[in-house]
Parts: C-alpha cells; sequence; structure tokens
C-alpha cells in the first residue's frame, strides 16, 4: 500500500498531541523555531489514515493560528470524499447531550449542553468542592458536578430555563445538591464565598472558529473581575481561545463518544485565583 507523509504544524505545547492525532510513528519535526514554541509532527501514514486526520483537523485553530495540514503526495479526491463521510458518521456517533429520556431542553440548551459525560469528568476534577455554575443554561454541568459530589449553586438568567434545569436535575436525582437560582450572575458572584466558580459563557453560533478572546465573551470576562479574589474560575470555551498572554491554563477537553474522542470539543480552562497571580 501506497504511504503519504503527512506534516500538522501549529499544535500548541498544551495539547496532549496523541490523542488528537492518533496512532502512527509520528515524529516531532520542529519544536521553537519559526513555530514560535508551536509543535511540528511528521509521520507516513496509508491514504485513509492521512486523510482522516486531515479531515478530522480541518477548520481547527489553537490560540489563533490554524492548524496547517500538508500530505505529500496529495490526496486523490476520492479517498477526502470517503474520509469526510466517515467523520460525518462519527460525529453522529458523538458524546450524548443528556442520556437519559424526559430531559427538558430549548433550542438554545440543547444547543450549547454539555455532554453529560464530560460534564461528570469535570465535576470529577473538583474534587467535591462547593461549586458556583454561573450560567447553568438547562443544568448538564450543574448535575455533572452534584454526581460527582459536589454542592452547586447554579445561577440561570432566563427564568424558563432554570425550570428546565430544576427538572433535569431531578431526572438525575441530584436536586438535594444543587440550588438554582434565577437571576444574573454578575449581580451575585461578588458576594459569593466558594473556592470554585465554573462559568459555561454564551459563546454565540458566529463565534470565530480561529481566535476567539476573553474580551468575545463578556459573561466571563466580566465574571472575572467580580469573582472574589480567593475563588478560582473554571471556564468552557471554544478550542480556537487564544490563551497567549492569559493566567488560565488548559485542562483540555476531548469527546468522549466514539465519534469524538479524537476531537477536541471545547477547552476547559482554569483561572487561579486573582488573590494568587
Ligand atoms: C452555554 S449555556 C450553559 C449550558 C450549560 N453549561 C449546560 O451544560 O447545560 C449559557 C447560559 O448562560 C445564561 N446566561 C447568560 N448570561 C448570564 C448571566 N449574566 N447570568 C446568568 N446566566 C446567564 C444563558 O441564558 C444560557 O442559558
Amino acid at each position: 500500500m501506497s504511504c503519504t507523509r503527512i506534516e500538522v504544524a501549529g499544535l500548541p505545547r498544551w495539547l496532549r498531541w496523541r490523542r488528537l492525532l492518533g496512532g502512527g510513528a509520528w515524529q516531532l519535526e520542529d519544536e521553537e523555531g519559526d513555530l514560535g514554541g508551536r509543535r511540528r509532527f511528521v509521520a507516513e501514514l496509508s491514504r485513509t489514515e492521512a486523510a482522516a486526520v486531515a479531515t478530522r483537523l480541518r477548520g481547527l485553530a489553537f490560540d489563533g493560528q490554524a492548524i496547517i495540514v500538508t500530505c505529500q503526495p496529495s490526496l486523490p479526491r476520492s479517498a477526502v470524499r470517503q474520509a469526510r463521510l466517515h467523520e460525518a458518521r462519527l460525529r453522529r456517533d458523538g458524546s450524548l447531550g443528556f442520556a437519559r429520556r424526559g430531559a427538558w431542553l430549548d433550542e438554545e440548551a440543547r444547543y450549547s449542553l454539555t455532554p453529560e459525560v464530560l460534564a461528570y469528568r469535570i465535576g470529577r476534577l473538583a474534587r467535591r468542592a462547593d461549586v458556583v455554575d454561573a450560567a447553568c443554561g438547562a443544568g448538564g454541568n450543574a448535575i455533572g458536578f452534584a454526581r460527582a459530589g459536589c454542592r452547586v449553586l447554579a445561577i440561570e438568567r432566563d427564568r424558563e430555563r432554570a425550570e428546565m434545569a430544576r427538572h433535569n436535575l431531578r431526572l438525575y436525582g441530584v436536586q438535594h445538591r444543587v440550588r438554582v437560582r434565577c437571576g444574573d450572575a454578575l449581580e451575585h458572584v461578588a458576594r459569593l464565598s466558594v473556592p470554585l466558580v465554573f462559568v459555561d459563557p454564551p459563546w454565540g453560533r458566529e463565534y470565530d472558529p480561529e481566535r476567539v478572546t476573553v474580551d468575545d465573551l463578556p459573561l466571563l470576562r466580566d465574571l472575572l473581575e467580580q469573582v472574589p479574589a480567593n475563588a478560582a474560575v473554571w471556564a468552557k470555551v471554544p478550542s480556537s481561545f487564544d490563551t497567549r498572554g492569559c493566567p488560565a491554563r488548559v485542562l483540555a477537553c476531548f469527546g468522549a463518544g466514539s465519534g469524538d474522542r479524537r476531537r477536541v470539543k471545547f477547552l476547559l480552562l482554569r483561572f487561579p485565583p486573582r488573590g494568587r497571580t
């Protein structure tokens, strides 16, 4: 079988590249130099494998820089078409939103829901801390935190969505761990005393897939200024969030379903307490 030399450039150091690129004898070609600390990897793969990697990484950007994939010789159209079909099938198999039947969601809540498996993983990272979920939507993350043993104050500005969150918490049997408050998080957060504030700010459907900054996410920006100085902030942001020059550390999150195990669905950032920066 003929081999394709595939080169992937522009991967940031914080990324768990093996999980994104998958199997194969990848070699790190360039650590610093022209790419400003970004990494370039090269591998010899079968045409089908190379087309799968190229398709999966299409349109992905980190820290304001697109990932660049080059194949030598270039891939035939038939291989690319097949890989895209396969990828579309895999995406349909991605991690489920709520796995239980009977959850209440409106269109916006469905679109922005953190898949149940990932919400639970994030919850476990919190190690049973008390958490404020500052924009809980229909409760995806609040449920994840509660199932992982945290006590949660979940705030949601939209009255109907707050009601959905209450219903969904009951569906998962965790209503005793979560208090849902309908209101503007920005009016409450400064007065709260908790070690951890989680926020999944609205990204907007038109967010820039190449570069998003804290100013593009006003709820996150304003919360960062208002949270008590001793609280850490965890934020769920698009993969194109530019982490350069920002005090946050990336706890990268990948998908969990068979279809999105190797995709970056979003980043989980940790902003340290302001009192400690
Ligand atoms: C991305 S969704 C959250 C989804 C949630 N993490 C989940 O997995 O179900 C963001 C939510 O923030 C709410 N929101 C926006 N600004 C807010 C504010 N200032 N205070 C409270 N909620 C806010 C929106 O109404 C929306 O439901």
